[in-house]
């Protein structure tokens, strides 16, 4: 099959989190199979300053958006053996971050993102690649679906194309004013109830799931979960209307770029079977996050995004009881502004038990999960998380909320199924800290908890399963296609 991939991040090009991880682990191994894989993304000033051999194309591309024609060029490169194509637009693309700042979304991402969708349609016309699927992710690429759906309904160059449409977050939807449609390229037929029109507003995100062939998401449990009102995110009806063509479909973990085995990243390599350098990879975090270089202290390691989804309300809580107890915190974090400011006064209190690194550091991420004994992602809501299997596989005991994908893949004792790892339920500092009692307990039987450990280093969440379900999900797109 010829898939192509569009997504507003790929690992190692740009990422603010795991959509990048998936856009790149997911292709690989579809290539893997046998198919003919393509990607898609922003020509980013982050991908700029990467380097990844990036040539000029010869391909450029001319869209209507805010009433005049914006020219974009294409470049490549490849992530292994798969092809990447880069759209280059300054005035969109040549900024400090991808989305927005701590204080907000940039105001123009509508006219950014509407660009990015059109100019991928009229590449692939000037390519002559004609995708057998197309893959969007996330309310960015939304508009894909929405305009070979609509506008380019009657194109025999797309007529046979299947597009499937994944939720990575459903509280993400590219909400904006009625006004910016025809900064879009849009006329006013795309603003009812039954296309883009949301409570007065244009909802692109809306626009995808109406109109893709088929709408996935990162995990079963969030699937069930977007469909009720509580996590539904106001879109739970419209999920409704195309709940026979909603799958979802658990993320993998790239097994090749997160290994313990072989992570350049970390102090010393190890493994499910030869564990014993993970106590110089704490030693190392210790000394060099400034914390007490003690073995037998529990080093608790968060790496996360900072926004309410991640639970940072119920750790605010917390905070002078994690500065009290007998244990060590480790925290990697950077995204909103409120959580920016609660870690920079968690830092100036000063606990010497706990490290605050405020940032996006992909050097420093692997030795968080490397160096920690418990991981904790207390989450609100958590389509998929990537964090609690990358800990998993380095050994660090995930501790979650049972929510979405975390409730999908970490397991506590009694609760039926291999135990790896302690989850709580209720969204509550209680709840949480009940949790973290019991995993510091259980830090105390040395035995007991390597044996914890090993168990969850050896858990496949590889993403060869969940590829072949995304081939299945493939051909029933093509069905829908008459193919
Ligand atoms: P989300 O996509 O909601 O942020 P996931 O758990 O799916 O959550 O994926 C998060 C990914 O981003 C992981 O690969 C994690 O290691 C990485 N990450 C998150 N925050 C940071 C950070 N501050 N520095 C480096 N990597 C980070
Ligand atoms: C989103 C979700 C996260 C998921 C990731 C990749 O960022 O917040 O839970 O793992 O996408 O699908």
């Amino acid at each position: 099959m010829k898939i192509l991939f569009v997504a507003s991040e790929v690992t190692p090009f740009a990422k603010t989190g795991g959509l990048a991880d998936v856009t790149a682990a997911l292709p690989k191994t579809l290539k893997r199979l046998g198919h003919d894989v393509r990607i898609i993304l922003p020509f980013y000033s982050e991908v700029e300053r990467g380097g990844h051999g990036i040539r000029k194309g010869r391909k450029s591309v001319e869209v209507p958006i805010g009433g005049v024609m914006k020219k974009g060029l294409f470049r490549h490169s490849t992530l292994g053996d798969i092809p990447v194509y880069l759209l280059e637009n300054r005035e969109y693309f040549s900024r400090d971050h991808l989305y927005g700042t701590a204080k907000g979304e940039y105001p123009d991402n509508h006219r950014r993102f509407a660009f990015f969708c059109r100019g991928v349609l009229d590449l692939l016309k000037k390519m002559d690649f004609r995708p057998d699927v197309i893959h969007c992710h996330d309310w960015q690429t939304a508009l894909i679906p929405l305009l070979l759906k609509r506008e380019k309904g009657e194109d025999l160059f797309f007529r046979k194309t299947g597009v499937v449409f994944t939720i990575h977050n459903l509280a993400y939807q590219g909400l904006f004013p009625k006004e910016t449609l025809a900064d879009m390229g849009l006329d006013s037929s795309y603003f009812n109830i039954d296309c883009l029109e949301y409570y007065g507003k244009v909802n692109l995100m809306k626009g995808g799931i109406l109109s893709a062939d088929l709408i996935t998401t990162v995990s079963e449990t969030y699937c069930r979960e977007i469909q009720t009102p509580e996590l539904g995110d106001g879109l739970d009806g419209v999920l409704g209307v195309r709940k026979a063509d909603l799958h979802g479909v658990l993320n993998g973990l790239d097994y090749e770029l997160w290994d313990p085995e072989t992570d350049r990243n970390i102090y010393k390599n190890y493994s499910a079977h030869a564990p014993a350098g993970k106590a110089a990879d704490k030693k190392g975090l210790q000394k060099s996050l400034g914390l007490e270089p003690a073995a037998d202290l529990p080093l608790i390691g968060i790496v996360s995004r900072l926004t309410a989804q991640k639970g940072f309300d119920l750790l605010a809580e917390l905070m002078p009881k994690f500065a009290e107890s007998r244990l060590q915190l480790a925290i990697l974090g950077t995204g909103d502004e409120k959580y920016l400011n609660l870690l920079q006064e968690i830092k100036a209190r000063g606990a010497d038990n706990i490290s605050v690194n405020i940032g996006f550091h992909p050097d420093l991420a692997p030795k968080i999960y490397a160096g920690s004994d418990i991981f904790l992602m207390p989450s609100h809501y958590e389509p998929c998380g990537l964090g609690q299997m990358i800990a998993l596989r380095y050994g660090a005991v995930p501790l979650v909320r049972k929510t979405g994908g975390l409730a999908d893949t970490v397991f506590e004792e009694g609760e039926g199924g291999e135990p790896n790892g302690f989850t709580f339920e209720e969204y509550t500092p209680e709840a949480l800290w009940g949790a973290v009692s019991r995993a510091l307990q259980a830090f105390e039987d040395k035995v007991a908890w390597k044996k914890l450990m090993r168990r969850g280093m050896t858990c496949d969440y590889s993403w060869d399963a969940s590829a072949r379900k995304y081939e299945e999900l493939y051909r029933l797109a093509l069905g829908k296609k008459g193919r």
